[in-house]
């Protein structure tokens, strides 16, 4: 079986400070970024030198911890603080306020203790979380295992990757499991305008692991759908619903559609810390708006007139219909996803 490695340090926790891979700057250049002030961990998620909703989950829990360490009352109101500034980063993967939410149990459970011990069960609680999150992934990575065929061609949108979480990936984590276990993979990514990820990340990564893959641009993937050249769709996910509605990278949407109406399997990779069940459908999940630079500029040149109108919603939401299976560590889930979904999250 082949075997392979977490290489890719997305993001670390070393001697009390977060250290960060830059993915803006890939492929070009792998620059590695010391924090040590939680302003600039909270800057970096709403720049996106990380991205991907698990990693977002463990970067805003490391940045808790390194808030912490430079406080010196018994801290409260600067940890609600840093709380409420990591909230405000990036509005729609759930992740981030999952894992808002664990340190702030964590706290609760340490607050009584001298200040050193609470620096340091927060640092260990963030540490935990970036832990599980890569064991969350191998588990998915088996699970889905499952769902591939001997040879297959997979399409994949934005980046899902060992880049998107603390290692492995969920998506490409599936991939990277069949891999493991000898099957012929070759990956289709969508380029994922307008920020690229799948050009820049997905790419990369999968190069990197020598695992084959061909970038096509996003509207060239209905062209090899129909020429029969796609076996099945993985995708990752910023935010499910209670009722399965997905909420993930923008064009998803339009890639499910597209495996419905080429009748190809589209599934949706995603651990438990991404399911928001007190959402009853994908409407209520709110979608972030990011900047027109970004729609307007490739590497900071303009390729739109001046003074036009311009949308950037940078995700959109799958209705569960065109949802075959979401992948989760605990299991495949499958419609009536209230049920089998609420199931998985009981059984933690
Ligand atoms: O804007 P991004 O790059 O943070 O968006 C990332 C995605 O949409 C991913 O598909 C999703 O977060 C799942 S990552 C495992």
């Amino acid at each position: 079986m082949r075997k392979i490695e977490v290489m890719i340090n997305t993001i670390e926790w070393k001697d009390g400070k977060v250290v960060m891979l830059d993915q803006r700057l890939l492929p070009g250049e792998e620059i590695y970024r010391e924090y040590s002030d939680y302003e600039e961990v909270a800057r970096a998620i709403e720049d996106m030198v990380i991205r991907g909703a698990p990693a977002i989950g463990v970067a805003a829990a490391m940045g808790i911890a390194l808030g912490m360490q430079s406080t010196d009352s018994n801290g409260e109101q600067e940890f609600d603080r840093i709380c409420a500034r990591m909230s405000k980063t990036r509005p729609t993967a759930v992740n981030l306020f999952w894992a808002i939410k664990r340190m702030k149990n964590r706290f609760e459970e340490l607050r009584h203790l001298p200040l050193d011990q609470i620096q340091a069960g927060l640092a260990l609680e963030a540490q935990q979380i970036y832990l599980e999150d890569i064991e969350a992934n191998r588990r998915m990575g088996e699970h889905g295992n499952e769902l591939i065929p001997a040879e297959a061609q997979i399409l994949t949108h934005c980046n899902a990757g060992a880049l998107a979480t603390a290692g492995y990936g969920t998506a490409l984590g599936i991939v990277r499991a069949a891999v493991e276990h000898g099957k012929r993979i070759h990956v289709f990514a969508d380029e994922t305008r307008p920020f690229l990820q799948g050009a820049r990340l997905t790419a990369w990564e999968l190069h990197k692991d020598n695992i084959p893959v061909t970038l096509i641009t996003d509207n060239m993937a209905g062209y090899f759908m129909k020429q029969r050249k796609v076996d099945l769709v993985i995708v990752g996910a910023d935010r499910i619903a209670a009722n399965g509605d997905v909420a993930n990278k923008i064009g998803t949407y339009s890639v499910a559609v597209l495996a419905k109406a080429n009748q190809i399997p589209f599934y949706v990779a995603a651990p438990i810390s991404t399911l928001d069940l007190s959402l009853s459908s994908g409407d209520q999940i709110p979608i972030e708006e990011r900047s027109a630079k970004e729609v307007v500029e490739i590497h900071g040149k303009r390729t739109a007139p001046e003074g036009i109108d311009v949308r950037h919603p940078a995700f959109d939401v799958t209705p569960n219909e065109l949802v075959t299976a979401i992948i989760t560590e605990r299991g495949i889930a499958r419609a009536p996803y209230t049920e089998s979904l609420r199931k998985f999250v009981r059984s933690g």
